[in-house]
């Protein structure tokens, strides 16, 4: 007999088969069609394996109960027991594209699933099974892992990944859904030194970013920030500009301690004498965490000319403030 993950990996294996099969007939078009107009071409569907399941309750519980056990079935995420008769099964996602969720091993460990059209939740994600670990797995790193790129690129979202990837940029992973975990840090840390931040322009997007920076340094990765400004993420500033527009924001990416230190700008006027010196004294503190001499010393020299400044007094308080605090 097959152990219990194997199964899990056979089941969903078949569910997305069975997702990517109902995508592709009459009862499908719905999603089929809206999948075009959000211009994914038919070759990177096929690729990121996407699918369709439809709106019948229990239409894939019926399909693989012929093939598998009741007991495999319930651990696998796909199904939800049913109130009034907890020996039933319904199908957890009805009406929604299916993104199948690879590991780095091309398993499929779960799924998750967006309805069509502007109604919550948006996304349905698999809940935790003993296959399916979030903090443990990005998506798209299957296919970014083998990009031979010397970063990769971390976006927020599904359609982020795939909407890059279809334009050339594969080196592209996306967090599950949850904000970014240090297991996650260290998955990345396996395949490159360096990271790219792309998230969402709107203040979720910065504060994720903002938690994501120290994370991702601690395991001594070298991370920068891309501003997609003027538009909603990186799926929308890429179709709207292109490839060559989003690789110069790549080339151009601020380093995280730059971006830092300009989202803690945005709480000061520097108009305002007293609250520019509040604002000199918090990029202090910041300067103090940076580990090398001449790491600080580039970073007064740029902080100096960004927000004009003069370089000897940033150093001067620099110093005073690394004395007062040991
Ligand atoms: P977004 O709200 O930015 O969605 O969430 P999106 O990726 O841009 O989706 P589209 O373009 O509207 O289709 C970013 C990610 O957060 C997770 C999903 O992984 C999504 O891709 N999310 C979002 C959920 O898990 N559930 C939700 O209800 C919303
Ligand atoms: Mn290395
Ligand atoms: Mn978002
Ligand atoms: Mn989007
Ligand atoms: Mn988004």
């Amino acid at each position: 007999r097959m152990d219990m993950k194997h199964q899990l990996v056979e089941i969903n294996k078949a569910a997305a088969r069975y997702f990517y099969y109902q995508l592709k007939s009459e009862k499908g078009k719905v999603a089929f069609d809206y999948l075009q107009n959000r211009g994914i071409s038919e070759e990177i569907l096929k690729k990121f394996g996407l699918g369709y399941s439809n709106i019948f309750r229990n239409d894939l519980y019926r399909y693989l109960s012929k093939k598998f056990d009741d007991r495999v079935l319930s651990l696998s995420g796909l199904f939800v027991p049913e109130k009034s008769n907890p020996k039933e099964y319904f199908d957890r996602f009805w009406n929604r594209v299916m993104f199948p969720i690879f590991d780095v091993h091309n398993r499929i460990i779960g799924f998750g699933g967006r309805v069509l059209g502007d109604f919550n939740p948006k996304y349905l994600n698999s809940p935790e099974t003993k296959l399916f670990d979030k903090r443990r797995n990005l998506y798209g790193l299957n296919l970014a892992r083998s990009s031979r790129k010397e970063n990769i690129i971390i976006v927020e979202g599904y359609m982020d990944v795939i909407s890059l990837f279809q334009s050339g940029i594969t080196n592209v992973v996306a967090s599950l859904g949850t904000a970014f975990t240090s297991e996650q840090a260290s998955l990345i840390k396996r395949y490159t030194d360096n990271v790219v931040i792309s998230y969402d322009s709107d203040s979720a997007g910065i504060k994720a970013a903002l938690r994501a920076i120290p994370i991702l340094k601690a395991k001594g990765l070298s991370v920068r920030v891309l501003r997609v400004k003027g538009y909603k993420d990186p799926d929308e500033f890429i179709k709207n500009k292109g490839k060559e527009a989003f690789e110069d924001l790549i080339a151009n990416a601020t380093s995280g301690f730059m971006f830092e230190v300009e989202e803690m700008n945005k709480n000061y006027n520097l108009d305002d004498p007293e609250s520019k010196t509040k604002f000199h004294k918090q990029v202090a503190y910041k300067i103090l965490e940076l580990e090398s001499e001449i790491e600080r010393d580039n970073y007064i020299d740029a902080l100096a000319k960004k927000y004009n400044t003069k370089k000897s007094l940033l150093e001067k308080l620099v110093a005073e403030t690394g004395k007062n605090t040991g």
